[in-house]
């Protein structure tokens, strides 16, 4: 009988206990052991379920437990989970989270400490909830040099953006939607201002370029200003607005990379992917382009993840599983400004202003624009030099609503 524990009975962490326990016999036969929930740690009462003699209050009848071998941490936020992830892997435990702040801020000092220890720390939940693609990256790509990995990684905007395309639904209205179906935040601003996109790449680019990127040191734009009138003119276009976090790994191992919302072409392997799915493209060089795609968010696919990161602990029990990557002060992280990109610009004032700054531009219309809107997209540029030029723009008198990148994806 292997032991393991739960920190947090919230969404994720009430998936995990169900699935636990609905698939016990065949987790058992995979694993050759029952495995048995000894304790759920969780501020809150729970007297109707059928394991509420399961829970406690107290985190020191956790750590303190030797029976205790796996520790599932989903509570989320990085207090009080990275003291408590901290304290269980120093007793010997191994620990499986789905926290994407936690492992984004403190990975590579966990992750040192699991390999001391000689035991695991694993995160699939942390990326893409139900999809693969922490082990993917480690194993199965683990051949390639990787060149760029892009991805739609929170689901909550992902709908949000969805329901603005398809249903022309106002944002807030589909956030509250969001909300209700458990796929936000416990903050939503983390979802709609891109933090907890920026914690995913952050991880998928630690993991894939071996040294750790912290959020501070990212560029992150989130989707508050995407309005309706965007998304006709990056329909007009041909393609959609979907908010993406991507790295592309650049000469002298630097790494551009960011989260912004990307005008994607209908062509893009990732144009398609909507609602709460997550999809996840990793240009490999010897693979090409790989996408992972499935639902990023939710209870039971998220629970799937941390199940199988518990299973996988138990499965390497003796030897410990190693996921690795070195700690780092941002000096592999390129600055923003160098980043190159196309453009896309809405604005009021005319467009002969547009075509004197930025030279050749291409034109985009959308009905009942009032007649002084312009919309246009540039060719690629550094963002130092795109500022510039939208600053020249504005002395001319056109007023900018707003711009978004162009992806190459
Ligand atoms: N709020 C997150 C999302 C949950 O919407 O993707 C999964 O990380």
């Amino acid at each position: 009988m292997i032991q393991v524990a739960i920190m947090g009975h919230g969404v994720v962490g009430s998936g995990v206990a169900e699935i636990l326990l609905t698939h016990k016999n065949s987790l058992k036969k995979k694993v050759h052991n029952d495995i048995s929930i000894k304790k759920i740690l969780d501020l809150r009462e729970f007297p109707e379920l059928s394991y509420s003699d399961k829970f406690t209050k107290d985190f020191n009848d956790i750590v303190n437990d030797e029976e205790i071998k796996v520790v599932a941490e989903v509570m989320g936020g990085v207090n009080p989970a990275f003291d408590f992830v901290k304290r269980c892997l120093e007793a010997g435990k191994s620990v499986v989270t789905s926290n994407k702040e936690l492992v984004a801020k403190k990975g590579a000092e966990l992750l040192a400490i699991a390999k001391e220890k000689n035991v695991s720390f694993l995160f699939e939940a942390s990326v893409g909830g139900g999809i693969p693609i922490i082990r993917p990256l480690n194993n199965c790509l683990v051949a390639n040099e990787v060149d760029e990995i892009a991805g739609i990684l929170n689901g909550t905007t992902n709908f949000i953006l969805t329901k603005m395309i398809t249903e022309s639904m106002s944002f807030k209205d589909a956030l509250s939607l969001a909300q209700q179906l458990g796929y936000a935040e416990r903050d939503p601003s983390a979802d709609v201002e891109g933090h907890d996109a920026c914690r995913k790449i952050c991880i998928l680019a630690s993991l894939a370029f071996g040294k750790h990127v912290y959020p501070d040191n990212i560029h992150t734009e989130g989707i508050t200003n995407i309005s309706l009138e965007d998304v006709e003119y990056a329909n007009n276009w041909g393609g959609v607005i979907k908010l993406i976090g991507d790295v592309k790994h650049m000469p002298d191992n630097m790494l551009d990379i960011f989260v912004a919302p990307m005008l994607i072409n209908n062509e893009s392997q990732l144009s398609g992917i909507d609602d709460v799915f997550n999809g996840i493209l990793v240009r490999g060089d010897a693979t090409g382009d790989v996408v992972f795609y499935g639902k990023g968010a939710g209870k039971l696919p998220t629970a799937s993840a941390v199940v199988a990161d518990i299973v996988d602990c138990i499965k390497n029990m003796s030897t410990g599983k190693y996921l690795f990557w070195e700690d780092c002060d941002g000096s592999n992280v390129m600055p923003y400004e160098e980043s190159v990109s196309a453009m896309y610009v809405r604005a009021t004032g005319d467009i002969k202003s547009a075509e004197k700054v930025f030279g050749e531009i291409s034109k985009l219309t959308r009905k009942k624009a009032p007649d002084n809107e312009i919309a246009f997209t540039t060719d690629e540029m550094s963002v130092k030099k795109f500022n510039a030029k939208l600053s020249e723009l504005e002395k001319s008198g056109v007023k900018v609503i707003n711009t978004i990148r162009i992806g190459d994806l």
